[in-house]
């Protein structure tokens, strides 16, 4: 298997104007890591850290495979309705594996796949013109929710199943729907048991940001054909890189470690994901979501105050060479930008030596179009270097299978890493509870009371 490789020459002293001591990756940071690795490996031993064991688990993924084909693919379309750790792996693997413009694409050359629609924000605009576009003969919803009770996903399942009643009748209706969801609790599993419903189970120990090569994300991508074997191939072999306690010889150790370290000694608390490649994008998205709700965290794990966490920002070379860079360049020395590169991007594009009178831009003819994007990512890593601002970069062989399950495996092995640096539970979300509280509120769940809101002042609205 080729093997991601991670370049963090450029958070390091020698090569970076106030970078990192090397000699600290021998020795504190080394012997910190140690003990973050070996609370890992405690926390594993209680069975919390089931995100883990699922490149191993061979019959989640035959049921997965079974119902892709024998299901899914009946259907010419699929949506998923999820949102966070339910929606963003499922957007990621579709816009990696399946390739721009997939749903664009005519049934013969998607090889007679369905086509593929995450709907996460309840917003009526997007669902009407979804559902105004689609047949509802021909649609599959997999309704996705761990809880089985979150608000913006049970809402699209009602009118999702709405709409589907109402073109193919009651009896029938229960045939577009499959959930994934708890394998014992919560409401949907409840309508499934009743209803007799497919459904697949996120296993009881795999939370939703860690669940993308769970039946989540596993599910949405083998209906169009991804290989969901190779994805967990992909992701076991990291499992294994990361089994070591050397600092220097664990990749997700080595992520976590240097950016944790980035943030509490060095006041580089932005930590910024670009990946020069429009199909990783929503990577970006879904690493913003994991290390965001991981690792930001009102209290210790003791319970101690502590206001804690990085914040991460997805962003998109070279498109955001014009936007962002200048801030990363110039602006506040609080970020570290961790690039990611793709060796063999598959396409080659060749651009033309059209006007080799025009110096200005005479230069591009005879090159390709992969060099220059891979060209303005070194050339960045470099300029960025060359102003004293860390950075790093992921290289990954290909944009298949196998390397992302790798990169998927590294990011949440590095955040449950960074979970024992901060010293937070990177398994849980208290700070969006009261919100949903708020939300139940003003919708009227029973047991939930109207709550008064913040009186608008007319002083202060302008
Ligand atoms: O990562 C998480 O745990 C969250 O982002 C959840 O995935 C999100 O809130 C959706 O939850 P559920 O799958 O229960 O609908």
């Amino acid at each position: 298997m080729k093997r991601i490789r991670f370049d963090f020459g450029n958070l390091l002293a020698s090569r970076l104007e106030g970078g990192v001591d090397e000699a600290l990756l021998e020795g504190v940071l080394a012997d910190r890591f140690r003990t973050a690795h070996a609370e890992v490996e405690e926390l594993r031993g209680t069975g919390v850290l089931g995100f883990y064991d699922l490149p191993f688990s061979a019959e989640n993924v035959d049921r997965v495979v079974e119902l892709a084909d024998g299901f899914g693919q009946w259907f010419q379309d699929v949506v998923v309705l999820g949102i966070g750790g339910s929606g963003l792996g499922a957007v990621s693997l579709k816009e990696a594996l399946l390739g721009p413009g997939w749903n664009d694409r005519s049934e013969e050359s998607r090889d007679h796949f369905p086509r593929l629609h995450v709907v996460d924000n309840p917003d009526p605009v997007t669902l009407a013109a979804l559902l105004d576009r689609l047949e509802p003969r021909q649609t599959m919803f997999n309704v996705v929710s761990k809880s089985g009770a979150t608000a913006e996903t049970m809402a699209q399942y009602l009118v999702a199943r709405g709409w589907i009643e109402a073109a193919v009748g009651a009896d029938k209706a229960r045939g577009h729907f499959l959930f994934t969801t708890d394998p014992a609790a919560g409401a949907l599993r409840q309508i499934g048991d009743a209803e007799d419903i497919p459904m697949l189970p996120v296993p009881e120990n795999v939370g939703g940001r860690f669940s993308v090569l769970s039946p989540v994300g596993l599910l949405p991508a083998a209906v169009c054909g991804v290989d969901p074997r190779a994805l967990l191939a992909g992701a076991a072999d990291m499992v294994e890189r990361c089994a070591t306690d050397e600092l220097t010889d664990n990749p997700a150790g080595m992520l976590g470690t240097l950016l944790h370290h980035a943030d509490t000694a060095m006041g580089q608390g932005i930590h910024v994901l670009m990946p020069y490649s429009d199909r990783l994008r929503p990577v970006a998205l879904w690493f913003q979501q994991l290390w965001a709700e991981s690792l930001g965290k009102a209290a210790t794990r003791s319970g101690e105050k502590a206001e804690t966490g990085p914040t991460p920002l997805a962003s998109i070379g070279a498109t955001d060479q014009h936007s962002l860079m200048q801030l990363f360049m110039e602006g506040p020395r609080d970020k570290v930008v961790v690039f990611v590169g793709v060796d063999d991007v598959g396409t080659s594009m060749e651009i033309p030596d059209r006007h080799p009178g025009i110096v200005s831009i005479a230069y591009l003819g005879g090159h390709t179009l992969e060099e220059l994007l891979d060209a303005e990512r070194a050339a960045s890593a470099e300029a960025l270097r060359l102003r004293g601002r860390p950075n790093a970069t992921l290289h990954l062989p290909r944009v298949d299978e196998e390397a992302l399950g790798q990169l998927f495996m590294l990011f949440q092995i590095a955040t449950v890493y960074a979970g024992a640096l901060y010293d937070v539970n990177p398994l849980d979300q208290p700070g969006v509870e009261l919100g949903k509280r708020l939300t139940y509120g003003l919708m009227g769940r029973e047991g939930f009371e109207r709550p008064e809101l913040a009186e608008v002042d007319p002083r202060w609205v302008l």
